[in-house]
């Protein structure tokens, strides 16, 4: 395991091992040993600032990338001005590829202030060719690129790039390794991702996921559940078990294993008081996984299912193989067996072919549903998906009228779920002091509402009992008894 070994103790003069994560560990040593040089060369310590864009993936990759730094000798910060600045990127929609070019243009600026700084790019954006060209083109100041599945390999690839003077870009096709036991540091103290599986097979025709992340992997479930274990032991008390979808969890393992199955697992872990899971694909959630969520004390009442669309053809076209009526049905199930677990979903907008009846049909599930909460998206055409070849893309017109539509109805049905809870005394999860009133905190309850409550710093990470006296929409105002 990672903690166990002295990073000083490797022997640098001796060929780099061929087996990971050896080889990763001597490669932190390495860039250790260099980061070591330059700090005492400048007389302060090197700071590195990692920024992360999309998705819960891409916040525990994030995770991983600090880890190394870490290791690697830099201190970290959250400010841009740092000698090491690395972007983790998303390419769900366009719209968070234009941020990263935003960005980028400003940090062209720092570098030319600070020559010395080191530009780092990584994540689901630099698994796209595209990309790639117009950097090497118009982004000649990045100094490290490298995409989803190498990034396994930072180390290595930050070491290359320290002793180079050139830009170093390494981006793989795809992969078939995990690689277990790598230095992660972690944001919360109490709380944490655990990724249970990588890649995608579902191939929805609107999604770049599944090119940019690959296919589908699990990791094994002995693995995970150490994973869980030794943060347990670390004081994490919640967890979230990230997949693109994670209800086909296993399925492709040597020893087959379903979902349901690892969460009985993690139940019986001790310490670990809460579990949540990221993402549901409605067409693999089983009954066996509805029992173990019912049966569960410490599985949240939470569930994220994105519906995408309400309406059958629309939904067909998308390849999401289930009907209106079979995710209505499903919702009903959940509802019946687990009243009070929070529904959320992911809407898209403006799909190719989609007319005002679809959107209708749309907000008609959404009515039946009564979701918590729901994330809309307008549809954003990407390159190499079958979507983004389909003859009749909808007028924008169109779109902005279905999209305000649905947002309205959206807001109504969650504000009046969350209504339902006034009154009520429930556990909250203390995360963090808020942002806006220092005298109050931010906890969160199982069914992910957001409560404020007065409290101090010394509540964080733990769970206490608030009773929720005024809804504000989607949070609460409380106060702890
Ligand atoms: N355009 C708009 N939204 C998209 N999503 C995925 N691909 C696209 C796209 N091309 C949304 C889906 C998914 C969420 C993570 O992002 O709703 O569930
Ligand atoms: Fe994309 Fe569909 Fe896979 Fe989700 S399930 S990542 S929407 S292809």
């Amino acid at each position: 395991m990672y903690n166990e070994i002295d990073l000083d103790k490797i022997d640098l003069s001796s060929e780099p091992p061929r087996e990971e994560p050896a080889r990763q560990y001597y490669y932190m040593a390495k860039c250790r040993r260099h980061v070591k040089a330059e700090s005492e060369r400048l007389g302060r310590p090197l700071f590195a600032a990692v920024r992360t864009f999309g998705c819960q993936m891409n916040a525990r990759d994030s995770e991983k990338l600090a880890g190394i730094l870490e290791s690697a000798g830099y201190m970290e910060t959250d400010r841009e001005e740092a000698d090491l600045v690395i972007y983790n990127t998303c390419t769900v929609r366009d719209n968070a590829n234009q941020r990263v070019y935003g960005r980028l243009g400003v940090l062209n600026g720092l570098k030319k202030k600070n020559p010395h700084m080191k530009i780092v790019l990584c994540g689901c954006m630099m698994q796209e060719q595209s990309v790639i060209e117009k950097i090497r083109k118009s982004y000649r100041f990045v100094d490290l690129i490298f995409g989803t599945h190498n990034i396994f390999k930072f180390a290595e690839l930050l070491f290359a790039m320290l002793e180079s003077d050139r830009p170093v870009i390494d981006i793989w096709e795809g992969t078939d390794q995990i690689v277990e036991d790598l230095p992660i540091e972690r944001k919360y103290p109490f709380k944490s991702g655990i990724n249970i599986m990588f890649g995608c097979n579902n191939f929805c025709s609107y999604c770049i996921v599944p090119y940019v992340r690959g296919r589908e992997r699990s990791r094994a479930p002995q693995d995970i559940l150490n994973e869980i274990k030794k943060l347990a032991g670390d004081g994490v008390i919640e967890i979230m078990l990230l997949g693109q979808n994670v209800n086909s969890y296993g399925k492709n393992l040597e020893n087959p294993i379903s979902f349901a199955q690892l969460l009985k697992e993690v139940e019986k872990i001790e310490g670990i008081e809460r579990i949540r899971f990221m993402t549901s694909h409605p067409k693999d959630l089983s009954d066996e996984l509805i029992q173990v969520m019912k049966e569960s004390k410490k599985i949240c009442r939470h569930l994220h299912l994105p519906l995408q669309s309400g309406s059958t053809p629309i939904l067909q076209a998308m390849n999401r193989r289930y009907t209106k009526e079979q995710y209505l049905a499903l919702a009903e199930k959940i509802r019946r067996e687990i009243p009070d677990m929070a529904i959320t979903t992911d809407i898209i907008v403006g799909f190719p072919g989609e007319t005002m009846e679809d959107i209708e049909e749309t907000i008609d599930v959404v009515k039946k549903v009564q979701y918590d909460n729901a994330f809309t998206f307008i549809y954003s055409k990407r390159t190499g998906t079958p979507a983004a070849s389909m003859p009749n893309q909808v007028p924008e017109d169109v779109v902005k009228k279905g999209f305000d539509k649905l947002l309205k109805t959206v807001q109504e049905t969650a504000k009046a779920r969350t209504a339902l809870l006034r009154g009520r005394i429930l556990p909250a999860l203390v995360e963090e002091i808020n942002a806006q009133d220092d005298t109050l905190v931010t906890g969160r309850l199982s069914n992910n509402t957001i409560v404020h409550f007065p409290g101090e710093a010394s509540l964080i990470g733990k769970i206490v009992n608030v009773r929720l006296k005024e809804c504000h929409g989607f949070y609460y105002l409380g106060e702890r008894v």
